[in-house]
């Protein structure tokens, strides 16, 4: 063997796991046939937040007189927007392979696949072994009947994210979560934006309660965002130069661009799976054991090829897991329960643990209670009035079971709570901690505080 450990994809699931694969002493190569830092970094997580920041102060800018600050309208120079998020993206992939290099990784610029027990073939031409193979190839987005990524009129979220024009009309298909990230972005950024779920709810794939999603959906509306729930898009059509999106309800709505975004599936194809006799569920993931092992000897998988949710963080998660597990004999277990997650919808939502349902559903008994941004000092003085914190907690040992917030900055609060969580500590522990005033933590506090009927700021139930 040549190599300790190869891993095929560098996105966060394999580079972090190659590169603490290095820092643990293993004789680690990684071989990726596109950008380090996979669709994360440069085409989904990190363009999207870097425009969702940059879209909010065209929010900011023209609501900013109601604290007496007025700005002129502003204008959006989208080729130089453009400009300054691939700066980002750039500035984080140089990282990543400098990083790579100073922990002594291996990295070869080359499409990988298993070439038999234990093999690696590269695109090169060139073949290596290692004990250990790795699988993080990620996933793409799937087309539906009726709609295909070749037709220009039919954006995939890495056509919307390279920002070459500004729809008047952008209508989306899917009420998921890459759906409402970009619908919220291309409404601040002045196209009119119609969202069609199939599904009675929006965001169903996402374990959050119904409040949470009424909430959401009515700031949606607000924002002059159309979501229309129980339409099922079903073809695109253009009649005298105007293209339209027909649902299966025989409406149909105008659309200057249709973004495509009705999930994703793993990127199995081409991986040689075949030849270790390696095959995908029926839903596209690699089966792997508790150990991440697939059904191969020294064949393992993360991130979106494994079962779980599609996240950056959970692939970073897996991968940091198994290079432990190579290097001390034995996988410390990953908390899938516990895994949070951000949307990065205006306001945005994070959630951590369980649903009020999901934990019901469980046939635990709970305590809830919810805490709004409303009456929350720090909020106000942001004037970022909207949103609710809520705790789910075991009735019976305070064990917090679940948090959810709708709210400013809720993807930067919830890892207190997923702390809590991940280790089991009952909602005391954020009740009785003392938080700094005046901050939105605070707020999830009382939500804690509320869970036992000692919250000061709202009325106890
Ligand atoms: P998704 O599975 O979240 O949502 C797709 C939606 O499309 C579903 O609600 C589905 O019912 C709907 N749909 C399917 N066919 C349809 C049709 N014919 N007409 C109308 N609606 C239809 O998938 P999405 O948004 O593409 O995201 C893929 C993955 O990436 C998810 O696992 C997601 O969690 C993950 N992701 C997470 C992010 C985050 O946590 N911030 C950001 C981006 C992606």
């Amino acid at each position: 063997m040549d190599h300790e450990v190869i891993v095929i994809g560098g996105g966060p699931g394999g580079y972090v796991c190659a590169i603490r694969c290095a820092q643990l002493g293993l004789r680690t190569a990684l071989v990726e046939k596109a950008a380090l830092g996979g669709t994360c970094l440069n085409w989904g997580c990190i363009p999207t937040k870097a425009l969702y920041s940059a879209t909010k102060l065209i929010d900011r800018a023209s609501t900013a007189h109601e604290m007496g600050i007025a700005y002129a309208s502003p204008t959006v120079d989208l080729a130089r927007l453009a400009e300054w998020k691939s700066q980002v993206v750039t500035t984080l992939v140089e990282g990543i392979a400098t990083l790579l290099d100073k922990n002594g990784v291996e990295l070869h610029v080359a499409e990988g696949r298993l070439d038999g027990p234990g093999r690696v073939a590269l695109s090169t031409g060139e073949t290596m072994s290692a004990g250990r193979i790795v699988l993080a190839s990620g996933s793409s987005p799937i087309e539906i009947p009726g709609f295909s990524f070749d037709d220009p009129r039919v954006w995939s979220s890495d056509d919307a994210l390279a920002l070459t024009e500004i729809p008047d009309r952008l209508v989306v298909i899917g009420g998921g979560v890459i759906g409402l990230e970009i619908a919220s972005i291309y409404n601040r950024l002045g196209s009119s934006v119609t969202v069609l779920e199939l599904l009675p709810e929006i965001l169903s794939v996402v374990d959050l309660d119904r409040r949470t999603i009424a909430a959401l959906k009515r700031f949606l509306k607000q924002q002059g965002i159309d979501v229309r729930t129980e339409t099922a898009a079903q073809s695109i059509e253009t009649e005298n130069g105007e293209a339209s999106v027909r649902t299966a309800d025989e409406a149909s709505i105008p659309a200057d661009r249709v973004l495509l975004a009705v999930g994703r599936r793993s990127n199995t194809a081409g991986l040689g799976l075949e030849t270790v006799g390696i095959e995908p569920n029926r839903r596209g993931f690699l089966p792997v054991d508790g150990a991440l092992r697939c059904s191969a000897e020294g064949v393992y998988a993360i991130g979106d090829l494994a079962p779980g949710p599609m996240l950056a963080h959970k692939a970073s998660a897996e991968g940091l897991a198994l290079a432990e597990g190579f290097a001390n004999g034995r996988m410390r277990p990953i908390d899938y329960e516990g895994i949070p997650q951000a949307i990065f919808t205006d306001p945005e939502i994070a959630s951590a643990g369980l649903s009020e349902r999901a934990a019901k559903e469980a046939g635990r008994e709970v305590l809830v209670s919810r805490f709004p941004y409303a009456v929350l000092g720090k909020a106000l003085g942001m004037r970022e009035p909207d949103g609710f914190f809520q705790v789910v907690a075991d009735a019976s040992d305070h064990r917090l079971l679940g948090v959810q917030i709708i709210g400013a900055d809720a993807s930067e609060l919830i890892s207190e709570a997923a702390v809590a969580i991940e280790n089991h500590l009952p909602v005391e522990a954020i009740a009785d901690a003392i938080h700094p005033h005046p901050t939105l933590p605070e707020g999830l506090k009382e939500a804690a505080e509320g869970a036992l009927g000692r919250a000061i700021h709202v009325v106890n139930r």
